[in-house]
């Protein structure tokens, strides 16, 4: 794979997936950190591993299953990604954008884009929901960016804006769905940064000041991708723990996948609310 997406390595992938079903998603589904049990959902299931598509990076992290799996979800066509790969596995970050290519390709025109991420507002507790107003991408700010290359007009401009990544009616949606089923949704800012090590103390007080509500090792990327390519995007953060801003307890993935097995039930009743609501 080279640095830099070609239309033609996203069309290589799209072809091994239309070699085996015929579904045309209209809805991606991004599913992070022990979050994986939406997919169960999923109805007539067509379940392809992530490394028989050609280029398309595949997860390496404990709590990420990595299957594509298409089907139907609340009367809608859906391509969930069970896992995700990060850009501090070591994959380029263009390559980490490459499933949502593939999902724009394939004709999707929403993305569900969810996370594991560390609670850095102070009212957040593990096992709560957020739902993504906007983010800061750190990643991006330091030139990490997915778009970062010759740019595919194809999918979009050489400068997307990014003043609405996360679409408000989709975000009104998600709120009216959370209040009917007393989910207890926050909704904020989250933070993207790198990983793969967990923040200082002082990188969480900092972040806190700059106006992050939660921080993680993803979604940044592929909620970027998604705008560039005209997708309607809605991000839910699962706070899997609670950020150590005084440094006097210790973050590990561990705590991330028991988060996960709370938050996960939770998510499907989210996800599952909005789609039921979205006109077909
Ligand atoms: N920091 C960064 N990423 C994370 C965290 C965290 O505390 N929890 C889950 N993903």
């Amino acid at each position: 794979m080279t640095e830099f997406l070609t239309l033609e390595q996203i069309d290589a992938v799209v072809a091994a997936i239309k070699a085996k079903t015929k579904i045309a998603p209209k809805i991606g589904v991004i599913l992070g950190s022990g979050l994986g049990v939406l997919a169960d959902e999923v109805l007539g299931a067509v379940i392809i591993p992530f490394g028989e598509l050609p280029g398309w990076p595949v997860s390496t992290v404990q709590g990420h299953s990595g299957r594509l799996v298409l089907g139907e979800l609340m009367g809608h066509a859906v391509m969930v990604m069970q896992g995700r790969a990060h850009y501090y596995e070591g994959y380029s970050i263009s390559q980490v954008g490459l499933p949502v290519r593939v999902m724009q390709r394939l004709g999707a025109e929403m993305l569900v884009v969810t996370n594991a991420a560390g609670g850095v507002n102070p009212d957040y507790a593990p096992g709560d929901l957020m739902l993504l107003k906007d983010h800061i991408a750190f990643m991006g700010m330091a030139g990490i960016n997915p778009l970062r290359g010759p740019n595919l007009d194809e999918f979009g401009p050489r400068f997307p804006d990014m003043s609405r990544v996360y679409d408000r009616e989709l975000l009104a949606l998600a709120r009216e769905v959370g209040k009917t089923l007393a989910l207890g949704l926050h909704e904020g800012v989250y933070a993207g940064l790198s990983g793969p090590s967990f923040e200082t103390p002082a990188d969480l007080r900092f972040l806190r000041t700059v106006g992050a509500d939660a921080v993680g090792m993803s979604t940044v990327p592929e909620a970027t991708v998604a705008v560039h390519g005209g997708m309607r995007v809605l991000g839910v953060s699962g706070i899997s723990n609670k950020a150590n801003l005084d440094g006097n307890t210790v973050t590990s993935h561990e705590e991330v996948l028991e988060a996960g097995r709370v938050l996960g039930p939770k998510l499907v009743r989210l996800v599952k609310g909005v789609l039921e609501r979205l006109p077909a």
